[in-house]
């Protein structure tokens, strides 16, 4: 039995916070004890004055690996993890070979069983040609599915609305939860055609491409086939003030659907597009005009938006330049800054650090079955920590990126709030922004989740094929 003693910190949770020494036996946590009162560790790790978070878990990443390890892999992706104090990831299927059968999930899962140094999730995906390949899916271990409603990178193609109502039946009766990439692709490619056509290549072009209406009815199309099958559905990336008020009402209608929001949409506007090196920013679905921020940001305050991630999305650096708008790959790295960015915003005011642990923690844990294991410091819990000094200044600065994407937005920020040290079940994986981690440190998590509850069954796809199916 190994023990670990972490003494002199605040400990933070979704619903409060109490100074407390936390002991930690074999990876779990052993007490929540009165300070000084634990004197006996293998390992003692004196934190006073710091702050202990739940670590955070990021329910979407690119980690690209296997077949695009240029922009990242599973160890410089999870390096990167570590310093910013994440301590699960999930990664998206959008892969080469994208995770479309068991097969392909084995390849990724060994990859990362090979590298990566946090815990971490791996996607199945819900595509038009492998409707039949859910269940086994679902079987061999996945978190949970991603479905691409919008074209980004990978092109991926966007299953019809048929094949989506009949994924949903299938994942309905899993349990597992769908994330959604929430664009619709015949409206997007409709308009960004006709703006190629009239010769536009601005910045602004691909915000035009993807207006409001894009996210707005794939969300609520979404929506509405989830509440239909019952299947439980995840918005990703959500950008937009608009879909706000729909969120709401589907909510109050019981749908089980999560949402999250990125940093990049509390923090960054399209205005930005437009001074040097905005070029960056380009991502699907696009960052918006600064009038979203505001209610993006209240809209997480107050719970609507459940949590926050961060569509980490590597690329070469030379892949995000390009002559036009169009040739400049979509999306950066964000692992590493969303914590520092999120602490940054407790100096100022804006949130609280219970605010961080819920939604960076413990909503994300509860949406996708892990929660109590994970998103929580408490006794019986993985001992999955972020070490946080919220006064300590932090320059961020694209050198400093354990990505291999070495491009950020907030190059040369001054953030107040820093992570001082990142533990996963109880291993410290990063110190004073160094990795101490060898590869391979991490495990496969697998969800938990409640019973599942679809819904009009007798008239699912596969039902209506029995000619014995006369349900009216
Ligand atoms: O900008 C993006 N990049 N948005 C996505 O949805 C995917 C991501 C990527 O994989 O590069
Ligand atoms: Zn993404």
């Amino acid at each position: 039995m190994t023990t670990t003693l972490i003494s002199g910190a605040t400990v933070v949770n979704a619903d409060g916070r109490q100074p407390a020494d936390i002991l930690i036996c074999d990876g779990k946590i052993a007490a929540l004890a009165e300070p000084g009162t634990v004197t006996d560790a293998d390992e003692v790790i004196a934190a006073d004055g710091q702050f202990a978070l739940p670590g955070v878990i990021d329910v979407h990443v690119h980690f690209r690996d296997p077949g695009m390890t240029h922009k990242e892999d599973w160890l410089t992706g999870s390096q990167a993890a570590a310093l910013g104090g994440v301590t699960t990831v999930f990664d998206m299927p959008n892969t080469v070979p994208p995770v479309d059968t068991v097969d392909h999930f084995r390849l990724k899962a060994a990859e990362a069983e090979a590298k990566c140094i946090v815990d971490y999730g791996i996607y199945g995906l819900l595509g038009e040609h492998n409707l039949d390949q859910l269940d086994a899916l679902a079987d061999a271990g996945v978190i949970g599915f991603k479905l691409f409603l919008g074209n980004t990178t990978g092109d991926l193609p966007c299953p019809s609305d048929g094949a989506v109502l009949e994924g949903f039946e299938i994942l309905a009766r899993s349990g597992l939860r769908c994330s959604i990439h929430a664009e619709n692709s015949p409206i997007l490619f409709w308009r960004q055609n006709r703006m190629k056509a009239a010769g536009r290549t601005d910045p602004y072009a691909h915000l035009a491409a993807r207006t409001d209406v894009v996210a707005v009815e794939a969300l609520t199309r979404s929506a509405v086939l989830a509440e239909w099958t019952g299947a439980r559905i995840h918005i990703v990336h959500e950008s937009c003030a608009a879909s706000i008020p729909y969120i709401q009402w589907f909510k109050s209608r019981g749908v089980d659907m999560t949402v999250e929001t990125l940093p990049q949409y509390l923090y960054l506007s399209a205005e930005e597009m437009l001074e040097p090196g905005g070029h960056i920013l380009r991502m699907n679905p696009p960052i918006r005009q600064k009038s979203h921020q505001e209610p993006l940001w209240s809209a997480l305050l107050d719970g609507t938006i459940d949590m926050l991630s961060t569509d980490h999305a590597p690329h070469a650096v030379d892949e995000k330049d390009g002559d036009t708008i169009w040739d400049m790959a979509c999306g950066f790295p964000g692992v590493q800054t969303s914590l520092p960015l999120m602490l940054h915003a407790v100096s100022q005011g804006r949130m609280t650090l219970e605010d961080i642990a819920r939604v960076m923690s413990a909503a994300p844990a509860r949406a996708f079955g892990l929660f109590g294991r994970k998103g929580v410091l408490r006794v019986g819990a993985d001992a999955d920590i972020a070490l946080v000094d919220p006064s300590a200044a932090h320059q961020i600065s694209a050198a400093g990126l354990a990505s291999r994407g070495k491009l950020t937005p907030y190059d040369g920020w001054t953030v107040k709030g820093n992570v001082r040290r990142t533990l996963v079940r109880g291993q410290t994986v990063a110190m004073d922004g160094k990795v101490v981690a060898d590869p391979g440190c991490g495990q496969m998590v697998r969800p938990q989740m409640p019973p599942a509850a679809p819904r009009n069954t007798a008239t699912t796809t596969e039902a209506i094929q029995s000619p014995d199916n006369r349900p009216w």
